[in-house]
């Protein structure tokens, strides 16, 4: 029996709403483990904001610290659109989180589920048997380095240290190993120095690793790639940015923005979970957010920094079969609400 303790940031937009849907769902876990919880929820980001708080409130940053355990929904939103630099929620509050816990490593997998290939806007030929993961560097690169303004207009300085190259670089080559041996480094070295330094780097590390077959690729051509040749890809390897976009176009292949969970980690079992997508303030308040990808991110989390595997895969099975049966939100083409697919996962976890 172990104790569940984990730090639950909601946040804003659909934020609470998946969220409450996967804390449902842990419970269950819980239950049928047999192990005790104790979820800490705080503010970030907008809520945080509104409560007349800092968007990352120092009771929250410890919390996090502590239970080395995030599992966080969404942060930002338009109403927040006013504030400036570090006032606003995501460059106050979630790029500081990433950047103070050091979690450089951002996982993202792609493998569309059987049940939502006629989903997707590509022809099936094109996503049977897509299986690939990104890893994106997540703490430097353009999001990190000085903005400003100036009597010239405004800047985003670039960087990235050789260190910062060579660790992400090692994750994704460690990853392929236990995969299919492949990793795909995208840059945009024809342009970038920046991005020539990645490939040497890159390039370096690969040494190290006689039996992963490393393959360059531009950004522009993977943007490219991704969406007519996706099942040749295992290990897609690059920068803050890049990633960011990519896997952005990558849940298009998944059927639904609300299916993509992710992990982003350091050395130890520090980690924190969300879903790739953001807050949706459109759709809030509503019951119709999908909370699969959030969902997941909480199963990652018990697997990757509370060690529970089989929980984490109880979770897992559960989610495949709500997909495989229908019983989802309309993204998906169910009917179901936000809270009732929660609740159909937690009774098969059961
Ligand atoms: C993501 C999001 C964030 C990012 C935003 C909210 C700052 O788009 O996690 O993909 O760009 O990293
Ligand atoms: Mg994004």
């Amino acid at each position: 029996m172990a104790t569940l303790n984990f730090t639950y940031l909601p946040g804003d937009g659909i934020g609470p709403e998946v969220g409450a849907a996967a804390l449902e769902v842990v419970a269950a876990v819980a239950e049928k483990f047999g192990h005790d919880l104790s979820v800490e929820e705080h503010l970030i980001g907008g809520a945080a904001i509104d409560a007349g708080l800092k968007p990352l409130p120092d009771a929250t940053f410890e919390s996090c610290q502590r239970t080395g355990a995030i599992l966080l929904g969404a942060v930002g939103g338009p109403k927040w659109d006013h504030l400036k630099g570090a006032e606003r929620p995501e460059l106050g509050s979630l790029l500081p989180l990433r950047k103070r816990l050091d979690l450089y490593a951002n996982i993202r997998p792609c493998r569309p589920f059987a049940a939502l290939i006629d989903r997707a806007p590509l022809r099936p030929e094109r996503l049977e048997g897509v299986d690939f993961v990104v890893m994106r560097e997540l703490t430097g690169g353009i999001y990190f380095g000085d903005k400003g303004r100036d009597n010239l207009g405004a800047y985003d300085e670039c960087r990235y240290s050789e260190a910062e190259v060579r660790r992400i670089a090692i994750k994704a080559f460690d990853l392929a190993k236990t995969r299919r041996g492949k990793v795909t480094s995208v840059d945009k070295s024809n342009v970038l120095e920046t991005s020539r330094l990645w490939r040497e780097v890159v390039e370096d590390v690969a040494k190290d690793y006689p039996e992963v077959e490393l393959q360059h690729l531009l950004v522009d051509a993977m943007a490219m790639h991704m969406l007519t040749r996706a099942q040749d890809f295992d290990v897609i390897l690059t920068e803050n940015m890049f990633g960011d976009i990519l896997t952005d176009e990558a849940s298009v292949l998944c059927g639904s923005m609300g299916v993509i969970p992710s992990a982003s980690v350091s050395g130890g079992t520090t980690g924190m979970y969300e879903p790739i997508h953001g807050s949706a303030p459109d759709i809030a308040g509503q019951g119709k957010a999908n909370p699969i990808a959030m969902i997941l991110s909480a199963a990652w989390m018990l697997r990757l920094s509370l060690g529970l595997e089989a929980e984490a895969a109880a979770i897992e099975g559960g989610v495949e079969a709500a997909i495989a049966g229908g019983h989802v939100t309309g993204d998906l083409g169910g009917t179901l609400s936000t809270s009732e697919v929660g609740c159909w996962v937690a009774d098969h976890v059961r």
